[in-house]
């Protein structure tokens, strides 16, 4: 239960002088709830919207207004799996063990935030919020000097948040009230609490030992604050969000959805604004840190995801997935093949139907073909592998035809082995390669052929059974059958 505190000590109007001067600003971010709502076994705030976590996008805005060790994740659900999936961002971390209610996360906090004159306090489930904003909140609540700024908006549809009842048509608050206690005249209010605050911390921490859980749910609801501090005669005032889109909070899966469209919407208008063609914006799935050069066209259902790079002058053509890859400038991805983490230098030609996964790198100008499939494969500038092959653990070098159907055998059942093909060879088509073995510069495969052995440069190597031919064979076998027959 929460700790009583020694109110007549600490509340009432006979405060101690706020510091003058810089004021110590600490952001405390909430993020140790369940997430009951999305029915998921995974923590609400690793749930990713544009490829990354949702967590991820609150910490970031929040280091934008202060420096990572003044940021105070408030972690319990699954805690250890929070903290170590945004741990590299330099923030610190508080546990709330039980999660008993967002006042009460905040309580978990007092010892951190004891040190500070104010915190603002984000929601690890309220992604899109700018830095502009959280500064504006925190200008504004100095300025004020308030116990308790509250971000409000008024969304087109504010059911389910907690709506702000203000005193009269002042910006002074006389209360949070949350949706399920809302009485019917109080139903119309458009004006919704953001969960976004700030507050002084002395006020903050000399009254919040009295909230209740006289509540829906039983649990500390920081939103009660408001009503406390007003009835303490508390300054606690509300600040409207420019943009109502900005403070979208994230209970459910279709609000999920629809957050992460909103993502990958503004993502494409970017792209579009800098000089990027995007047929049928809304079909193409583009992760936020994606980067796409000027006058590349991508088509309609283009997926690009995590740190893929596309340079200027590409075409990628539908269907395609790429993913953490580096794209060279006019390179051409045909409809449907799928790029992981590899390297495609400048006027490469990808499928249509190919398949590059880790560590492939394609040289300027070569191509890979249709159901060509490759992995940690070096192919060099102006090589071709066009149709039905699998070149894995390959170091193929420049100019170099694969013909159809050729098969590195990387793999003898327990480890791996290399392929080496040097500049200027040509591979028969249905070739098979027993790695290790290499084929050196200029040498022909004949096709068909299994090769064992290393093949010295401008060689010709042919490794299957001699042709025989029956004359006549086939017509004497069709005397026969018909002689039998009558
Ligand atoms: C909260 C506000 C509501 C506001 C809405 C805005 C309360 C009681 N209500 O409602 O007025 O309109 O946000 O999005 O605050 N959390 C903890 N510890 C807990 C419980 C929650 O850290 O014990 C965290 C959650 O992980 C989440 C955030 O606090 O990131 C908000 O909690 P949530 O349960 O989603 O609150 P809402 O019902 O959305
Ligand atoms: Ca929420």
């Amino acid at each position: 239960m929460p700790r009583s505190l020694p109110q007549k000590m600490l509340a009432g109007r006979a405060q101690p002088k706020r510091r003058s001067g810089p004021q110590r600003l600490a952001v405390a971010i909430l993020a140790a709830g369940q997430g009951t709502r999305l029915k998921s076994k995974h923590p609400k705030v690793l749930h990713q919207i544009a490829g990354r976590p949702l967590l991820e996008y609150v910490i970031e805005a929040a280091r934008s207004v202060v420096p990572a060790t003044d940021v105070y994740v408030i972690i319990g659900h699954e805690a250890e799996r929070v903290r170590a999936a945004v741990e590299s961002s330099g923030v610190q971390f508080v546990r709330q063990q039980p999660q008993r209610g967002t006042g009460h996360a905040l309580m978990a906090a007092r010892e951190a935030l004891e040190r500070y004159d104010h915190v603002l306090v984000l929601s690890g489930d309220v992604p899109l919020i700018r830095p502009e904003t959280i500064a504006r909140v925190r200008d504004f609540h100095l300025a004020r000097r308030a116990a308790m700024t509250i971000l409000t908006a008024e969304p087109s549809d504010p059911t389910g948040y907690g709506r702000v009842v203000r005193r009269g048509r002042s910006d002074a608050v006389q209360a949070i009230v949350e949706q399920k206690a809302l009485t019917p005249k109080q139903r119309n209010l458009r004006e919704i609490n953001s969960g976004i605050y700030g507050f002084a911390t002395r006020p903050l921490l000399a009254h919040i030992g009295r909230l209740t859980t006289d509540n829906a749910h039983h649990e500390l609801y920081l939103t009660d604050m408001a009503a406390l501090l007003a009835k303490a005669k508390e300054t606690v005032v509300a600040l409207q969000a420019e943009d109502s889109g900005e403070v979208l909070g994230v209970n459910t899966r279709a609000e999920l959805a629809r957050l992460d469209a909103l993502l990958r919407q503004r993502k494409c208008a970017q792209l579009m604004a800098a000089g990027v063609t995007v047929y049928r914006p809304e079909t193409c799935t583009l992760d936020a840190a994606v980067t796409v050069g000027a006058d590349t066209v991508l088509e309609p259902f283009v997926q690009l995801l995590g740190a893929t790079r596309v340079g200027s002058d590409c075409r990628i053509r539908s269907y395609s997935v790429i993913s953490d890859s580096e794209i060279g400038d006019g390179v051409e991805v045909r409809p449907g093949s799928v790029i992981e983490g590899s390297r495609l230098e400048a006027g490469a030609v990808i499928g249509p139907y190919a398949h590059l996964r880790p560590g492939s790198e394609i040289g300027e100008g070569a191509h890979v073909g249709n159901f060509v499939e490759t992995k940690k494969a070096r192919l060099g500038k102006g090589s071709k592998a066009n149709h039905l092959t699998y070149l894995g653990d390959a170091e193929i070098g420049a100019g170099v035809n694969v013909g159809a159907g050729t098969i590195t055998c990387n793999y003898d059942g327990v480890a791996k082995h290399k392929t080496v093909i040097e500049d200027g060879a040509f591979i028969g088509s249905d070739t098979t390669l027993v790695a290790p073995v290499k084929v050196g510069r200029g040498s022909y495969i004949g096709a068909g052929s299994t090769i064992t052995d290393d093949v010295p440069a401008d060689a010709l190597a042919i490794a299957r059974t001699r042709q025989v031919v029956k004359e006549g064979w086939a017509a004497r076998k069709r005397q026969e059958r018909s002689g039998t027959r009558k």
